[in-house]
């Protein structure tokens, strides 16, 4: 019965308010037609559809009598020529909920609502569905809402809805809801969120004068191992917001049926391939979890598997694009049309902002929580990078039988490729300046390759900021000769763990290994969430110990103070006024879904002090080597 299939709701706000309060439309680029949805099109084919549906021969008084909603009391006395149509055959809110770059006064919600209708059922698939959203200041959704509204999806957006919550107070926890307009006893579930405190909060006051949480992770791989990770932060810590340093999603297939997790589809290529990996991934029970419980600010790639293994800002390894044309890769897309459908797949159903309508790749952005921290999360893959290793321009397969690291030199343009572009880069320093000018304690980095010198066994990473070194030293050479204290770099991608103090590679005259003395920053690098480990898929915690001793031993990596890389897992880091504290957590099988885990390894920085705390990790660790217990005491790490 086509009739009842859908509903006129005369609206306060027009049809074409209502497309684009969901932010999901602008995916990504507001105003470039091949880019994102042309919304004013959808309102001309929702209006063309209404007309239809007005003429006389198909009286539609079945479904006008069947609804009855005193939210939209205009309704039975309405005129319908101009009001919108919605689709009221019932909704799934699919995926549950999710929220993300908090604002002191704002913060992103996101659902998807797909109609219980579908297939050869539905008639006009041009109908659009209606969600409203309320926000409240409590748990239980009791009072007014402090912000609340309604907007439209389609199939034009995957059913993704995003929209932005505003009139927030600062620094204050917050719950939401989705439900269906035409039917507001079918809801989401119900999500926490937050907003950030406002620039000029002083830092002993931010959250509350409590303690800051960050939960950082990378590389989550479906087919590798259930995300075990996010649901340990979600239930375990106390983690305020939730950082993601890429790889979210891996374009790839492998082999997971033997974990019960076969991943559906193919090779990414095409926006319907991101969008039904998107969906997949978003059923694991810890990564929903995590979602439910704070705001997340992401950054994709934490390598570049969002859109294609080592991508850089032409290319893939396996696809190239260049000025004479386009390779098409095993999957038939060209590079250019893959990225764009990664990145509009990933905009719809992350609830990301859009940084700068004019600036169309751009996700690199800046936090400033309070005088606490800046929070400053850089794009080191996608944005404007020069030629990565491709495995193809340094000898290499395309699948490399170990994934220990990208390892050969690029013999060429070395010294002066750029890992962020001229425009990121000189942002990011004045970020850095503009930080340390405000008077804000902590300037924490997020981003996506590790940044310290590593000498494996006669091999760096060349996709990481080893193959970006003089990039690397302006970077440090900003910190050092601008006296910016408390920088702290978040690093993902290397599905290992590492922490050093950072001093300049190769510096064997201020740099002390053993006091930490002639660091002026310090890294966090984390390991992956279910992706294999860099020394091996699967490696035990024993053998992977027996590589860490050297690689800690070495002289060349005189800044790394610890090495782990058996165990799945994700960490926070904790930020007051006084110290930072990074917990590493290690997850105790990733085979099946559950919440085991422990914390491996815990570190303090000093404010002002810009190396870790002495003896590092409290001289215990229960994973890993640490660099000052191997030629010392031959600590063999707990095996749980
Ligand atoms: C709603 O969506 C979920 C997740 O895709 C699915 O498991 C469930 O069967 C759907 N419910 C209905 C009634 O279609
Ligand atoms: C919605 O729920 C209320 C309270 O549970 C109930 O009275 C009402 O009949 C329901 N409406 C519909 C359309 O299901
Ligand atoms: C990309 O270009 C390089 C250099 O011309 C070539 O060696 C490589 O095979 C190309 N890759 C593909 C997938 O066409
Ligand atoms: C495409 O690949 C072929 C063979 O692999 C190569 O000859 C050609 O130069 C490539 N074209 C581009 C535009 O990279
Ligand atoms: C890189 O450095 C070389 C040698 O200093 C110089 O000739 C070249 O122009 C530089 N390239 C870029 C892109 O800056
Ligand atoms: C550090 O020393 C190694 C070995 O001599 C060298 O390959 C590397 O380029 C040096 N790194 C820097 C950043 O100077
Ligand atoms: C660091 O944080 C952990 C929890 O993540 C806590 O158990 C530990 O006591 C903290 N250490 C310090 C010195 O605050
Ligand atoms: C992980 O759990 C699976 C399934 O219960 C089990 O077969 C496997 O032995 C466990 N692995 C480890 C390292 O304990
Ligand atoms: C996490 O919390 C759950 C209960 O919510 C508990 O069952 C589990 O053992 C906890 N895990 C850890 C690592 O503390
Ligand atoms: C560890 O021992 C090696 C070899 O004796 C030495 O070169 C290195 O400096 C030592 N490292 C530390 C941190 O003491
Ligand atoms: C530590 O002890 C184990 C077992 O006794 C030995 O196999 C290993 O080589 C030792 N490691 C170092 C760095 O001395």
């Amino acid at each position: 019965m086509l009739s009842q299939l859908w509903v006129a709701v005369a609206l306060a706000v027009s049809a074409n308010a209502l497309f684009d309060k969901n932010l999901a439309y602008r995916s990504p680029f507001i105003g470039y037609e091949d880019f994102s949805v042309n919304t004013r099109a959808l309102e001309k084919r929702h209006i063309e559809h209404v007309k239809r549906q007005s003429l006389p021969e198909i009286p539609d008084t079945e479904a006008a009598a069947s609804f009855d909603d005193e939210h939209y009391p205009t309704f039975y006395g309405g005129d319908f020529s101009n009001s919108a149509w919605v689709r009221n055959d019932g909704l799934n809110f699919t995926h549950a909920v999710a929220s993300g770059d908090p604002f002191d006064d704002s913060v992103l919600l996101w659902t998807r609502a797909v109609p219980l209708e579908s297939g050869s059922n539905v008639p006009d698939v041009s109908i659009p569905v209606c969600v409203s959203f309320k926000i409240f200041d409590n748990p239980k959704l009791s009072g007014k809402p402090i912000d609340s509204g309604e907007a439209f999806t389609s199939f034009d957006v995957d059913f993704t809805v995003k929209v932005e919550a505003e009139h927030l107070k600062a620094d204050t926890h917050y719950w939401y809801q989705f439900a269906d307009c035409t039917n507001p006893n079918t809801t989401s579930p119900i999500g926490a969120t937050r907003t950030i405190s406002s620039p000029d909060t002083p830092a002993n006051q931010v959250n509350g004068g409590k303690p800051l949480t960050l939960a950082v992770f990378s590389c989550s791989q479906f087919q590798n191992g259930w995300f075990n990770a996010y649901g340990i932060a979600a239930h375990n810590t106390s983690a305020d917001i939730f950082v993601h340093l890429g790889d979210y999603i891996y374009e790839s297939l492998g082999n997971g049926a033997k974990i019960g997790r076969k991943v559906e589809g193919r090779e990414l290529a095409t926006v319907f391939d991101y969008r039904q990996r998107l969906g997949q991934y978003r059923t694991d029970p810890g990564l929903i979890d995590a979602h439910l419980a704070g705001p997340w600010i992401t950054v994709w790639v934490c390598d570049d598997h969002e859109v294609a293994d080592q991508s850089w800002k032409a290319g893939t390894a396996n696809s190239n694009d260049t000025t004479i044309g386009c390779n098409f890769s095993a999957s038939g897309a060209c590079f250019t049309d893959r990225k764009l459908a990664g990145v509009r797949a990933y905009h719809e159903w992350m609830p990301i902002r859009q940084v700068d309508v004019n600036d169309k790749l751009r996700i690199w952005r800046n936090f400033q929580i309070g005088k606490l921290l800046d929070l400053t999360m850089l794009d080191t893959r996608q944005y404007d990078r020069d030629i990565t290793d491709l495995y193809f321009n340094t000898g290499k397969s395309i699948t490399p039988s170990i994934n220990f690291a990208h390892l050969h030199e690029l013999s060429s343009c070395q010294s002066n490729r750029s890992l962020m572009g001229p425009q990121q880069e000189a942002w990011f320093y004045s970020q850095l300046s503009q930080s340390k000018e405000r008077g804000a304690i902590w300037r924490v980095v997020g981003q996506q390759i590790v940044f310290t010198q590593l000498d494996e066994e006669g091999a760096f990473d060349v996709d990481a900021w080893d193959g970006y070194r003089a990039n690397r030293n302006r970077v440090l050479d900003h910190i050092h000769d601008n006296q910016i204290n408390n920088v702290l770099i978040l690093s993902g991608d290397s599905h290992a763990n590492w922490v050093s103090d950072l001093a300049h590679p190769n510096d064997t005259v201020n740099y002390d290994p053993v006091t930490g003395d002639g660091s002026f920053a310090v890294e966090f690098a984390g390991t992956a969430v279910s992706s294999g480990s860099a020394f091996g898929n699967g490696i035990s915690p024993a053998n992977a110990n027996k590589i860490s001793d050297v690689l800690v031993a070495a002289p060349l990596n005189r800044d790394l103070q610890w090495s782990e890389a058996s165990f799945r897992g994700f960490f926070t880091l904790t930020l007051d006024t006084e110290k930072a504290n990074a917990t590493y957590w290690a997850m105790s099988n990733t085979s099946f879904a559950n919440l085991d885990g422990f914390p491996s390894a815990q570190f303090i920085v000093q404010k002002d002090a810009n190396k870790l705390q002495r003896p590092v990790a409290g001289g215990v660790v229960r994973a890993g080597v640490l660099k000052s217990s191997v030629n010392a005491t031959n600590t063999t790490s707990a095996t749980p």
